[in-house]
């Protein structure tokens, strides 16, 4: 799979794979392996594109916001030369000085002193969403992990959060579906989805307005800071935005990894199960170990210098924060779902000044279905081979099926 390219360009292994195939998609880690392999930043000439997908260099690229910006976009394309499919985002596709509000309003709303007033709450909705499925059922009981627990979960309570209406809901996944694939090449992902573009960007949009939010929520706080002329007006409709876009289809997937490696490193449940205050870490060493956000780009600002080679000013790089999560020039045995490992330092939601604003929140999402879970389940295990969804940027699942033994 690996040449050196021929002539012009300094010496940079070649390789002629495609990341956005469905065989890659299916099982990233063969090519993750293989990127890794063959050095510290490669070409990849199928997208003209060179790419880092060891620790060290995808990390560098996440913290050198000044050399690899973001506001020509993080996804493939490129917004200095493309339009956009949408407006930018105000925080994801943004650089300093701009991002530095919108940014600092986030991190207050999402941070996590304002989300203890939820813990209790969210605790609670888990245990009654746990009982619910398992109040009267036998002493095993069968069930499709994603839709009854991954996604159930986040759908019960972060739209309540941000102060969402009722009515249209069922748009989120799909619209984030959508805006996750658009991150990659306009491939048949990107065209499955946009017959629904202009009716699901409606629809988010008009969530956005100030009447629509409930005035306790996470989208009123984002009007509040516009009121205290933090950000302006015009702002907040965007910011709130970025919660629905960012905020519901990543825990859906981080959680349907947590269950994914709890039911099948029985020994990591019975940690669990023994020491439940170990849920955060649990979650967080899923977010490292499947990397529901596979991928991010950036923007080479001047030719910078990598790994012996020069990415050359205005040029894409793809950072693989999957094959950066498994590195083994950096963690021991990084295939193994470990509970005894020390995950913190993985770069699964980004690194620098971009590093995930909704982390606490996907973090107490899985704390509170996890120990709602061990409560009441004493063994967890594969009922079947999961399925994978295949999205452009996300490491996903369609189904999981889990059988569990009840306590
Ligand atoms: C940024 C992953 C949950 C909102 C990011 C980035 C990653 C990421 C990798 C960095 C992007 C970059 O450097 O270009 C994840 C994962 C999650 C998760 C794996 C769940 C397991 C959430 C949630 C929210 C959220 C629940 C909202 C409540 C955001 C926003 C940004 C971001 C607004 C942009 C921050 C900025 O540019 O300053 N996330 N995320 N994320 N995330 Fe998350």
């Amino acid at each position: 799979m690996t040449t050196t390219a021929p002539t012009a360009r300094p010496a940079i292994p070649v390789v002629d794979v495609d990341p956005f195939s469905h065989e890659v998609l299916e099982d990233p880690l063969p090519m993750q392996a293989a990127l890794r392999d063959a050095g510290p930043v490669v070409f990849l000439p199928r997208y003209d594109l060179y790419a880092v997908a060891r620790y060290a260099e995808v990390r560098a690229a996440l913290v050198d916001w000044q050399r690899f910006p973001s506001s020509a976009g993080v996804g493939m394309s490129n917004f200095r030369h493309e339009t956009p499919w949408r407006p930018p985002s105000l925080l994801l596709e943004a650089d300093p000085p701009h991002h530095d509000a919108p940014r600092a309003v986030l991190s207050a709303i999402l941070g996590p002193r304002a989300l203890r007033r939820l813990t209790d709450r969210w605790f609670a909705d888990a245990e009654d969403l746990v009982a619910g499925l398992l109040d009267g059922a036998g002493p095993v009981v069968e069930l499709d992990g994603m839709a009854a627990l991954a996604a159930a979960f986040p759908l019960r309570v972060f739209p309540d959060a941000v102060g969402l209406p009722r009515e249209g809901r069922e748009n989120l996944l799909p619209y984030g579906d959508h805006a996750f694939n658009a991150f990659g090449p306009s491939n048949d992902l990107v065209a499955k989805g946009a017959p629904r573009v202009a009716e699901l960007s409606a629809w988010v949009g008009a969530q956005c307005a100030r009447e629509v939010l409930a005035d306790d929520g996470f989208g009123a706080a984002i009007w509040a800071a516009s009121d205290r002329g933090e950000i302006t007006p015009a702002q907040a409709p965007l910011i709130v935005r970025s919660l629905l876009t960012a905020g519901v289809d990543t825990t859906v997937h981080g959680l349907g990894a947590v269950l994914h490696g709890l039911a099948t490193h029985p020994d990591a449940w019975a940690t669990l199960r023994a020491r439940p205050e170990r849920a955060r870490v649990a979650f967080d060493e899923a977010v490292r170990w499947q990397s529901p956000v596979q991928t991010f780009f950036r923007t080479a600002e001047v030719d910078t210098p990598i790994g012996g080679t020069v990415v050359p000013a205005d040029r894409k790089i793809l950072m693989f924060l999957g094959a950066a999560n498994r590195d083994p020039r950096h963690w021991a045995d990084p295939d193994r779902f470990d509970l005894d490992r020390d995950p913190s330092g993985h770069v699964g939601y980004g690194m620098g000044i971009h590093q995930c604003v909704g982390q606490h929140v996907a973090r107490l999402e899985g704390a509170a279905l996890l120990t709602a879970l061990t409560r009441r389940v004493e063994r967890i295990e594969p009922a079947a081979a999961p399925a994978r969804h295949h999205n452009n940027t996300m490491r996903a699942f369609a189904s999981l099926p889990l059988r569990l033994h009840l306590a």
